[in-house]
């Protein structure tokens, strides 16, 4: 492929006193063909532009996941990412991660991220659960999760991330699911009440930004709804993300339809739903408030069947065969 002139537009970042991050964007030319990687373009600039331009990078072969970067809007990693993808009109702009504090320009810290891996205790513990014969599918249940290279890219672009830097964040969260599914594993129940706790499993919007980014297909989302349904299982159920969940399964498996009228108060219980009088009223004067008689839908008994279905079948919906559902 021919080479063509493309701009790169990147963010330059430095801590200046006070720990206060200065920000500039700085423009540079860098001829290269369309299926060029972009870590390849930045060796470029910093090898024959500007040697003081910072970003991480190791095994170029999308292994290690340190070059993990925005390219053009997106987190992706730039030893994976062609230049004539990513660019907009010649232009291919380069920030670093978000959620994450800068070092310097394209270069983020590291340690927050890994921390939140620490608290889901990354590593097998002996327990009243470890089971004493691993079958032959259970690294299936396992595969999927057991790529991840720890990036970073899907805790970058998450959307809950970013409004709440409490939540524990989906990297994390599919590496949980690795742990609970693992039969060696024995507190797997123990792991199920941590990840049942606020900022955790249950503080996911389901925006399914990390399933988009993620170079290595891992899906931390669905790891995330399979951690929640175990969760429910083993009688998690405290939170009001739990009590929503479980009145939304109880009216569609019901009526085939939402009784939107009695949600909030199976949600919040009584004293939350007081607390909220003030949003009732809003949606009272905008008309907005649902009906209080309850609705069947038409066709109920196909929804029944469906969840007679799966509650008779679960299935694991990547690997296609029966859950396993931890004891
Ligand atoms: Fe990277 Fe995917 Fe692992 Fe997230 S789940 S850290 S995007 S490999
Ligand atoms: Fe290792 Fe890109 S340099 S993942």
């Amino acid at each position: 492929m021919a080479e063509q002139t493309y701009t790169f537009r990147i963010q330059r970042n430095q801590v200046v006193g006070g720990g206060r991050l200065e920000s500039r964007w700085q423009e540079y030319q860098v001829k290269v063909e369309p299926n060029a990687t972009v870590l390849s373009a930045l060796e470029e600039i910093k090898g024959h532009q500007d040697g003081s331009l910072t970003f991480r990078q190791s095994c170029r072969s999308a292994i290690c996941g340190s070059c993990a970067m925005r390219i053009s809007g997106r987190t992706r990693l730039a030893c994976k990412t062609h230049v004539g993808i990513a660019a907009r009109d010649g232009v291919v702009t380069l920030a670093p991660q978000a959620n994450q504090p800068v070092l310097k320009d394209l270069a983020i810290d590291i340690g927050p991220f890994f921390k939140r891996i620490q608290t889901i205790r990354p590593f097998l513990e002996d327990g009243p659960e470890t089971a004493t014969q691993v079958g032959k599918t259970a690294y299936d249940h396992v595969n999927q999760v057991s790529q991840c290279i720890m990036c970073g890219c899907c805790y970058s672009d998450c959307t809950m991330a970013e409004v709440s830097p409490e939540y524990i964040g989906p990297a994390a969260l599919a590496k949980a699911f690795r742990f609970v599914s693992d039969p060696r594993e024995g507190k797997k129940s123990d792991r199920l009440r941590q990840l049942s706790e606020p900022h955790m499993m249950w503080a996911c919007s389901r925006c399914t930004m990390c399933v988009h980014v993620c170079p290595k297909d891992v899906k931390p989302m669905e790891a995330i709804v399979k951690l929640r349904t175990r969760g429910i299982a083993k009688g998690y159920v405290e939170g009001p993300a739990q009590k929503h969940a479980l009145a939304f399964h109880e009216d569609i498996k019901k009526s085939g339809d939402l009784n939107e009228f009695t949600l909030m108060i199976r949600t919040l219980g009584l004293v939350g739903t007081l607390q909220e009088t003030g949003s009732a009223l809003h949606l009272l004067k905008k008309g907005k408030i649902p009906s209080p008689f309850p609705h069947q839908a038409r066709g109920i008994d196909q929804v029944s069947k469906v969840y007679n279905l799966l509650e008779q079948n679960p299935l694991d919906v990547e690997t296609k065969a029966p859950e396993i559902v931890p004891e």
